[in-house]
């Protein structure tokens, strides 16, 4: 697109659209395969600015882990049918040469995963991948990358870097693999760092260990932080704003603290129902979601969530053959859902709030 082009599209859009460090707009990834086209991400528009995280949370198959690797440039395969626009601090992704989105990679933005062994290499050392990743973006030498590689494992909490340094990746706890893969991810000092369930697979302890430090390093590094998650627990003390995934789109968008506060999608509902309660114990749920998430490949018509909602017969029909639009219900508040808000503030405080 040319910069008149883009002048043009941006006076046409929100002030906000090419404003942001990171602006996704209206991105769809589709995979051609053998049973049909999988429809993992269906329109997925959002904003985030550096020094804010936000949170993005669905059940498993909801498009999550698609999105973030969306937008960091990994689905670019022919199988993979990609459209939209990702701005990365005014840099168009998705059209890009695969050279330009490379070298945003691991310099600009930077990714965990839930599982640090699919990031390294089993047959190197933690630390000479750590100097490895840092010498693709830095012309030095092997001594001061490695000196930098020390810092970064010091600064994320492994006790005695220096002799760590040497050990494989199986040598390592998985709490500590996974600070091993955050000082991998921010050695470079990324602008964005995309968080996938990057505490999934460890104990409660050191899943708030890990937490601390991402938002601790937030703090000192002034990053956009993506936090991708099936558990809403875990966003909750760490977000600024959440998005809700549902079969590919985005159902609820606002604050974190509207979204506790004030939930508009009885899918968002549902899933404030299944977060366990801190004075509870974890086998006491309430009102979880029903049934389990739609194929991607038939996704149902209408809202997708609608065989599943409890209150899909109160919109007259449109739940089953219209599908909703992301509307505001509040201000900066955003629901793609057929209730009438009268409705849906009846159902929060008389069927929803009580229970929560
Ligand atoms: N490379 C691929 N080819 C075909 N389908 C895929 C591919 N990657 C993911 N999917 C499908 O896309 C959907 C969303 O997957 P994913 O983003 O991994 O979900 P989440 O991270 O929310 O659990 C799933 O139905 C998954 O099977
Ligand atoms: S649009 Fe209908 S089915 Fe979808 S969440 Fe709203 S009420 Fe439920
Ligand atoms: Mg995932």
């Amino acid at each position: 697109m040319s910069s008149a082009d883009r002048l043009l599209k941006a006076a046409a859009e929100p002030a906000t659209a090419q404003d942001a460090y990171l602006s996704v707009r209206d991105l769809r990834i589709h995979f051609d395969t053998d049973d049909g086209i999988v429809k993992s991400v269906d329109g997925l528009s959002f904003d985030l600015e550096r020094g804010r995280t936000l949170g993005i949370v669905g059940e498993s198959g909801s498009g999550k882990s698609v999105t973030s690797l969306g937008i960091m440039g990994l689905h670019r395969t022919a199988r993979a049918k990609i459209s939209g626009e990702v701005w990365l601090d005014g840099e168009e992704l998705i059209g890009a040469a695969p050279d330009t989105v490379r070298r945003l990679r691991g310099r600009k933005m930077a990714m965990i995963f839930q599982d640090p062994l699919s990031a390294m290499h089993p047959y190197y050392s933690i630390g000479s991948q750590i100097v490895e990743a840092y010498r693709v973006h830095h012309p030095v030498t092997k001594r001061v990358a490695a000196e930098r590689a020390m810092e970064m494992l010091d600064r994320v909490g492994i006790p005695e870097p220096r002799k760590r340094f040497r050990d494989y990746p199986h040598q390592f706890s998985g709490g500590m693999r996974q600070r091993a893969m955050i000082a991998m991810a921010l050695v470079n000092n990324p602008e964005l760092l995309i968080a996938d369930e990057p505490t999934t697979a460890l104990d409660v302890t050191v899943q708030a260990q890990i937490l601390d430090l991402i938002r601790d390093l937030q703090q000192e590094f002034g990053s956009a932080v993506i936090m991708i998650t099936h558990d809403l627990g875990v966003v909750a003390e760490v977000a600024d704003d959440l998005l809700v995934m549902y079969a590919g789109r985005v159902i609820e968008r606002g604050t974190a603290e509207k979204l506790f506060d004030e939930p508009q999608h009885p899918y968002t509902w549902g899933l404030l129902g299944s977060m366990p309660r801190l004075d509870r114990e974890r086998t006491d749920r309430l009102n979880p979601v029903k049934g389990s998430p739609p194929s991607l490949i038939n996704v149902p018509t209408g809202c997708a969530f609608h065989p599943r909602c409890p209150y899909a017969e109160l919109t007259g029909g449109s739940s089953e053959t219209v599908v909703p639009e992301l509307r505001e219900v509040a201000e900066g508040h955003l629901a793609a859902c057929h209730l009438a808000d009268e409705d849906r503030a009846r159902i929060w405080t008389e069927e929803i709030e009580p229970k929560l």
